[in-house]
């Protein structure tokens, strides 16, 4: 194993409390911190002394304002996390001498691209304020680092927050009928997919801008249907229509699906089936639920 210390920001995220066992399960050492013990608002001093005891050798920074309707109303919020808040923990990791992984997004890219899925060196445009303040966020990284990981994914999902597929499920269950836009194009991606990549990535000394997404391309259409079918439950509750229909406030870009050549991973239908399975064992008991 390269490394012993691995801190996570954001640990009480949705990725976050995914990450941190999974990491603790493989021998690292965790050091999770969640808003309350290492806040991004905080200056870069205030950070690292909050660090320095947990001898950082990677930082893992999940921690993000990630409400993308949200930035439209708060955008000087959103970069003040986004943006800012990550400057200011790229310093505090230099004085540490910890390599800082970027947990990034799909929405820093427009979704104009129409010849496949956007590559790592592909130039990002993002359409909306919580794009633009993660881009800047990269660039926060990218530009003060040498050895750093930029780690973009796409379209997250985990039992640790309510999340488009148990939105789907609940809704069939319930009766209720949903909206779900057909030209809406992206790779869902299971955070427990994701936590293996992150680990594979940090491991591999190939510093800079990586992406990390289960694979294959769907509509969020698509993806409604097939998650039904894999429940065994009807989709005549979901109504196609177009992301401009569903008139939300921050503009999504429309095509999002991300290459990843520097990892193997699975598919999104094999993310999807082992998320289900962990979903349907809390369902029964919600005990289960660490
Ligand atoms: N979810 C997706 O679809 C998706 C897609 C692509 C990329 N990502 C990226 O993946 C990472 C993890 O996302 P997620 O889905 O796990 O998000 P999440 O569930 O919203 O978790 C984000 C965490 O960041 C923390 N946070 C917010 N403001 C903070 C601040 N000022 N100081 C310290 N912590 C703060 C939140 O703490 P509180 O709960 O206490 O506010 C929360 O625990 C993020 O970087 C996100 O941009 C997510």
């Amino acid at each position: 194993m390269a490394f012993k210390n691995i801190v996570v920001t954001g640990a009480q995220g949705m990725l976050g409390q995914e990450l941190v066992p999974y990491l603790t399960a493989q021998g690292y050492r965790v050091t999770p911190l969640s808003s309350k013990q290492l806040n991004l608002l905080e200056d870069s001093h205030a950070m690292q002394h909050k660090l320095t005891l947990a001898e950082p050798d990677v930082i893992i920074h999940a921690a993000a304002y990630t409400n993308v309707d949200g930035a439209e109303r708060e955008p000087e919020l959103a970069m003040a996390v986004n943006k800012d808040g990550t400057r200011n923990l790229v310093l505090a990791a230099q004085e540490l001498g910890a390599t800082l992984m970027y947990i990034s997004t799909d929405y820093v890219f427009d979704g104009l691209k129409t010849d496949g899925p956007y590559q790592p060196v592909d130039r990002p445009n993002p359409v909306n304020t919580y794009g633009l303040s993660k881009y800047y966020g990269e660039l926060m990284v990218s530009e003060l680092m040498e050895q750093y990981y930029v780690v973009r994914t796409s379209w997250l999902y985990g039992i640790y927050k309510k999340n488009f597929v148990q939105w789907v499920i609940e809704s069939a269950r319930a009766g209720n009928e949903i909206r779900v836009a057909t030209d809406w194009l992206g790779t869902p991606t299971w955070t427990g997919n994701l936590c293996a990549a992150i680990e594979t990535l940090m491991n591999s000394g190939q510093f800079g801008i990586h992406h990390a997404a289960d694979q294959g391309v769907v509509s969020r259409f698509e993806q409604a249907q097939v998650i039904c079918q894999s429940m065994g439950l009807s989709g005549d509750h979901i109504r196609p229509i177009t992301l401009a229909e569903l008139d939300l406030p921050a503009n999504r870009p429309y095509f999002s699906a991300l290459d990843c050549p520097s990892l193997s991973v699975p598919s999104w239908e094999t993310g999807l089936n082992a998320y289900l399975t962990q979903y349907k064992a809390l369902t029964r008991d919600p005990s289960q639920l660490r």
